[in-house]
């Protein structure tokens, strides 16, 4: 277990950081409600009329190629036990040329000596598009444009990621429930910050409502981050649970609150067709991967099984479990007759069950969805 040498400044940022990742490696802290990726299905084309080797897992993200379609999203930093975590999960991701985000900055900003937990993300990956993060209530409350652009120039970062966690600080004890005023402060980064900004949920998903309006004010990268992976109310409730507290009254929020993945995906790409999306939220090997992006997401994010592999089989089972999303990945870009993940944009897909009525009862034309939405996404962006 992390945590157990008190030597360290104690003090409840950092030792909160620490509970986080203990709680969801002792236990489940995964939603039982479903991605509802199970209802998409991604048509087999049995004459390719391309080679697999032919296929290429390049793709364009925020504006810069990247060489795959996968990003370990942000978890983690801000005490000294974890920084060999974000070391470990840098060094794979410059190896197979995956995005990584950081976990939220706010530690570091508060003590400078902290940096390097984060920082060392960047020393061994040089090459990786990767993200800095804050979270939204801080922004609402605590931080300024300096703070912004610090947490960037932390880490060299070539984007800025504000994570949108409102379920979780309403279920967290000593939480920042404060969301007033969070999209003035998204207004003045546009204006001021000159990384591109992410708006990243943290599983509970990006409703269309809120794509349509941080679209219109000139956000151009989102990560849906949906429910159906881990989630934050219920690693709250196990929070308190492992310290001997009572939790606070989260009832069926903790595993049926928040916007389905999949749903997620298809509400942000309805309201923002020219943006980039990560596609995110319970995302656990090649086939959700590829169906996310299917769906209109341009790369596929994942978080906790990277940090459970990591932590349980160490680097070299951290390789295995991306080298196989990988070629899961490359092998449906070769079975759909693509040759690059854009291409998924293009085959056909059949949706079906709670999906389907799901996104119509949302009022969203699934037809056109699938045959002229995503369509146009590729013409969009070539
Ligand atoms: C996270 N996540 C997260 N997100 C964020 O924007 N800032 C953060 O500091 C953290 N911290 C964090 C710690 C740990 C231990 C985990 C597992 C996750 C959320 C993460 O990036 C992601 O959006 C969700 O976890 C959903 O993806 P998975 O875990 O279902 O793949």
């Amino acid at each position: 277990m992390l945590g157990e040498d008190k030597g360290m400044v104690d003090d409840i940022l950092k030792d909160r950081k620490l509970d986080h990742i203990n709680v969801v490696l002792e236990r489940n802290p995964e939603s039982i409600h479903p991605t509802l990726l199970d209802d998409v299905r991604i048509v087999h084309n049995p004459l390719p009329e391309v080679d697999l080797d032919d296929v290429s897992l390049k793709t364009n993200f925020c504006g810069r190629e990247i060489p795959t379609p996968l990003m370990i999203t942000g978890m983690t930093g801000g005490h000294p036990e974890v920084e060999p975590i974000n070391e470990k999960l840098a060094r794979v991701a410059q190896e197979y040329g995956l995005a990584m985000g950081v976990g939220s900055q706010r530690p570091a900003l508060k003590y400078p000596e902290l940096a390097r937990t984060y920082r060392v993300a960047r020393k061994v990956a040089p090459d990786i598009f990767l993200v800095a993060n804050i979270g939204a209530p801080q922004l609402a409350r605590e931080y300024g444009i300096e703070d912004v652009k610090r947490a960037v120039e932390m880490i060299d970062a070539d984007a800025i990621a504000i994570h949108l966690n409102p379920g979780q600080e309403a279920f967290q004890k000593e939480g920042d429930p404060f969301y007033a005023g969070v999209t003035d402060k998204i207004v003045e980064i546009l204006d001021h910050v000159n990384v591109p900004l992410i708006i990243k949920e943290t599983g509970t998903g990006i409703s269309y409502e809120v794509a349509r309006e941080l679209y219109n004010i000139g956000v151009k990268c989102f990560d849906t981050a949906g429910l159906g992976g881990t989630n934050w109310i219920k690693v709250e409730v196990l929070r308190s649970l492992r310290r001997g507290e009572a939790p606070l009254p989260a009832g069926p929020l903790a595993d049926y609150w928040g916007n389905p993945t999949a749903l997620a995906v298809i509400e942000t790409r309805t309201a923002a067709p020219g943006a980039y999306i990560v596609g995110s939220g319970g995302i656990r090997d090649g086939l959700d991967a590829a169906k996310v992006i299917a769906l209109g997401a341009d790369i596929a994010g994942l978080a906790l099984p990277a940090l459970r592999v990591l932590i349980r089989s160490g680097v070299e089972g951290l390789r295995k479990y991306i080298n196989s999303i990988l070629y899961q990945i490359k092998s449906i870009i070769f079975l759909t007759g693509g040759k690059r993940p854009v291409d998924l944009w293009r085959t056909p897909i059949t949706i079906t069950g709670r999906l389907y009525e799901e996104a119509k009862g949302r009022g969203i034309n699934l037809t056109n969805y699938i045959n002229i939405t995503r369509i146009n996404t590729v013409g969009a962006r070539r």
